[in-house]
């Protein structure tokens, strides 16, 4: 059956303690809202996120990075709450599937649960030790008779070990009928969706608990939450990218964004951080290096590395405490204390120790372009925009400001000039 989705994001999230919207707090380099809608995506064509705080910065932030997603401004004024957020939705599709943006967790495989059954409504049900901030689940006979929301609760009730994890799929038709009729009559003076269960209950509608794993339904309110999710969903991303292949020393040290890939046989070692949109294929990352939204195929960076966003590196050995930024490296070496920004440098060049890519005047930058089997030698300085040939050595120590031709020598170094004697008649004779 196909099913509509609704992801309620119009909280305001003020446990968070952020002038961020919590729905967009990042996890794994995503703003938690577009995990949650690419498991929605998953499962539906029709997709509504209900805004109301910081409304206008989140559905720019949507627009820009998906298609066909549907907005709806809740009246969060006169109708607070997570019942009142449903107010005036329409759902295209029989069944619907209520989620909360700030579940970054969720799989699409848990979300199944939830749809592939023919009850009227099913509801994510957590069994927990310490139910402490959540709605209780009262459960009669396996049935579900109602909810009560902590702050509603008797105490009695507090001790009730079932809560409700916030997502529910249900009959189109019975959103469209229940919603207009929820009351705020309740300690918050919200209009909570959770009353909808006992109204249909009454009605005698089946609904039915799904007990659901609590990590991938957990909700995050707090950056200690944030953290914890952080952490549960890293596990994941390379437990994942392990099974598919990928060396890694200490995983545990190791952080990848959500939307890096690996090719071939890759190693990370230990400390390395991939982060963004990275591509890897039989590389080698060693430790404590960071890449960033680059390309890195058969070459090794590192150790203590840096390849900063829009690089491409192939056939290449890149080694400690280099730098690179929006270059192009295809058959390089480049082994020792480098920067190389804004530059392309073809097959068979060497960059010595310390060579700098001056590529910024203080106002533009600017590229450095360096061809086939140039040697650059150690502690020079390439002053962009500048073209050096095939072919052509750089003197150790050269401030390069002109184009170097092919095959030539291009050295800058003032001569060397030995005076003999001279410490002796600096510092007088031992
Ligand atoms: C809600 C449930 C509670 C459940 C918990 C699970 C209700 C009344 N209670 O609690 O039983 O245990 O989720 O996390 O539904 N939101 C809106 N508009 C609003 C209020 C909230 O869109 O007016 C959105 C939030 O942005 C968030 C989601 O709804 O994504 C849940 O809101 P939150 O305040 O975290 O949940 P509770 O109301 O505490
Ligand atoms: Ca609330």
């Amino acid at each position: 059956m196909a099913v509509s989705v609704v992801i309620l994001a119009a909280g305001q999230g003020t446990r968070m303690k952020s002038k961020t919207p919590k729905v967009l707090h990042e996890i794994s380099g995503k703003p938690m809202l577009f995990h949650c809608l690419e498991a929605a995506q998953k499962l539906s064509d029709d997709i509504t996120v209900v805004l109301y705080h910081e409304a206008e910065m989140i559905e720019k932030r949507i627009i820009e990075n998906y298609k066909n997603i549907h907005f709806h401004i809740q009246d969060a004024l006169n109708f607070p709450g997570t019942g009142g957020a449903l107010r005036g939705i329409e759902p295209r599709h029989e069944k619907t599937l209520i989620l909360n943006g700030d579940m970054p967790l969720v799989t699409n495989e848990a979300l199944h649960k939830l749809i592939d059954n023919n009850a009227d409504i099913t509801m994510s049900v957590i069994m927990l030790n310490n139910p402490s901030g959540y709605g209780r689940v009262m459960i009669e006979n396996g049935k579900v008779t109602h909810i009560v929301e902590q702050k509603d609760c008797t105490p009695d009730q507090l001790l009730t070990k079932s809560v409700n994890a916030g997502v529910y799929a249900l009959k189109s038709d019975l959103l469209k009928k229940y919603i207009p009729l929820l009351n705020n009559n309740n300690v918050q003076k919200e209009y909570y969706l959770t009353d909808i269960i006992e109204m249909a209950v009454n009605e005698g509608k089946t609904v039915l608990p799904i007990e659901v794993g609590e990590e991938e339904f957990k909700g995050v309110n707090s950056k200690f939450d944030l953290a914890h999710a952080e952490e549960i969903m890293q596990a994941g991303i390379r437990t994942k990218w392990m099974m598919e292949g990928v060396i890694m020393r200490l995983p545990q040290t190791i952080y990848i964004d959500s939307r890096a890939s690996f090719e071939g046989e890759c190693v990370l070692e230990n400390g390395v951080s991939i982060i963004g949109k990275c591509i890897l294929k039989n590389a080698h990352i060693k430790s404590n290096s960071v890449v960033e939204s680059s390309e890195i195929i058969n070459s090794d960076i590192g150790p203590m590395a840096r390849i900063r966003p829009e690089s491409i590196i192939q056939d290449s050995h890149v080694g400690n405490f280099v730098e690179i930024k929006k270059s192009t490296l295809n058959g390089v070496k480049a082994g020792h204390l480098s920067y190389l920004g804004d530059s392309e440098i073809s097959t068979g060049s060497n960059i010595g120790a310390g060579v700098i890519t001056c590529n910024y005047d203080g106002k533009k930058k600017y590229k450095t372009i360096i061809g086939k089997n140039v040697f650059v030698g150690s502690d020079s300085q390439l002053v962009a925009p500048v073209i050096i040939e095939d072919d052509v050595m750089i003197g150790a120590g050269t401030t390069v400001t002109q184009d170097v031709t092919k095959g030539s020598l291009a050295v800058s170094r003032v001569p060397q000039k030995n005076v003999p004697n001279f410490f002796y008649k600096f510092f007088g004779k031992k």
